[in-house]
């Protein structure tokens, strides 16, 4: 066993457009071990309600800091609890949890990575973005947003080295348009893809990886976490997979949408 239950402490909180926030957790054994596309369960709300945790992935993780990072959108009652509270709020985690994306820049000296998000979808490919363009690799990403306040992160992933290229459906910033249409243009060059957004889009990536490599962080409704109520069960083509203990990354080819 690789995850652990303990305390995360919020050492620092910035506010998001769209009622997004990103929190730094200070919580040294997870900073320790965790790998790009893992997560972590959090116990959201100090009176026992929501009774189940809420999964986040891991968007930044910094082991000589012994904190990670979570990108968070607020949708319902879990994550409103957790996007309000202040520095200094202790937290009940399990993680790191989940397999991560592969990692063939550990062993290959050059290689070409795509990354291709949805909005809020950006924050588990952040560690594996930075951590292949750290080794070398060429990396880019293709982030796609309704609108300009929803394309998170730009910013520090270009001050990281990373080539972005946005879109949003309302023209307000980059190119008009869903992401897909600037994946078919920087397809031709990329050995690896590593994708996350909405089923709709993740279906689209799928058709058109045919001959490339490609991962998807899968997103789906969790309980336990830790493959023991069966309640994360997504369609393969051999039967079923967790997404907490098998996933949250599996071959864009492994799994049905
Ligand atoms: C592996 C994994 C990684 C994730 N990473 C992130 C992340 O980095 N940042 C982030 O903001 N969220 C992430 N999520 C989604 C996040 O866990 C949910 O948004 C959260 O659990 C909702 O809790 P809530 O109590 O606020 O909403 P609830 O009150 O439970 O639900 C409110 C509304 O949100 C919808 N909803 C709930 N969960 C999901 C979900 N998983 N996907 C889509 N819609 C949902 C519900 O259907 C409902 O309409 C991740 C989920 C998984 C499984
Ligand atoms: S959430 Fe319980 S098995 Fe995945």
């Amino acid at each position: 066993m690789t995850w652990q239950q303990c305390q995360a402490v919020i050492s620092r909180r910035s506010e998001l457009p769209h009622g997004h926030i990103l929190l730094g957790l200070k919580a040294p054994p997870v900073a320790a071990r965790a790998r790009p596309g893992q997560f972590l369960h959090v116990r959201c709300g100090g009176d026992g309600w929501p009774l189940l945790r809420r999964p986040f992935s891991l968007a930044g993780i910094l082991p000589a800091e012994g904190e990670v990072e979570l990108l968070v959108r607020r949708v319902g009652k879990g994550t409103a609890w957790l996007a309000s509270q202040p520095v200094g709020q202790v937290l009940d985690v399990l993680g790191p949890l989940g397999n991560g994306f592969p990692r063939p820049w550990q062993k290959q000296k050059q290689g070409d990575l795509l990354g291709v998000a949805g909005g809020v979808g950006v924050a588990p490919l952040v560690p594996a973005l930075l951590e292949a363009a750290r080794t070398g690799w060429d990396v880019g990403l293709l982030l796609g947003a309704q609108d300009a306040p929803g394309l998170l992160l730009v910013e520090r992933l270009r001050a990281s080295g990373i080539d972005v290229s946005t879109c949003t459906e309302d023209g307000s910033y980059g190119r008009q348009g869903l992401v897909t249409e600037l994946l078919a243009e920087r397809l031709p060059g990329a050995s690896l893809v590593f994708a996350c957004g909405p089923p709709g889009m993740l279906r689209v990536v799928r058709e058109m990886t045919t001959a490339v490599e490609c991962y998807f962080s899968l997103e789906e409704r969790m309980a336990c976490g830790v493959g023991a109520c069966l309640g994360c069960a997504c369609q393969s083509g051999d039967g079923y997979h967790l997404v907490c203990r098998d996933g949250p990354v599996f071959s864009a080819r492994e799994v049905q949408l």
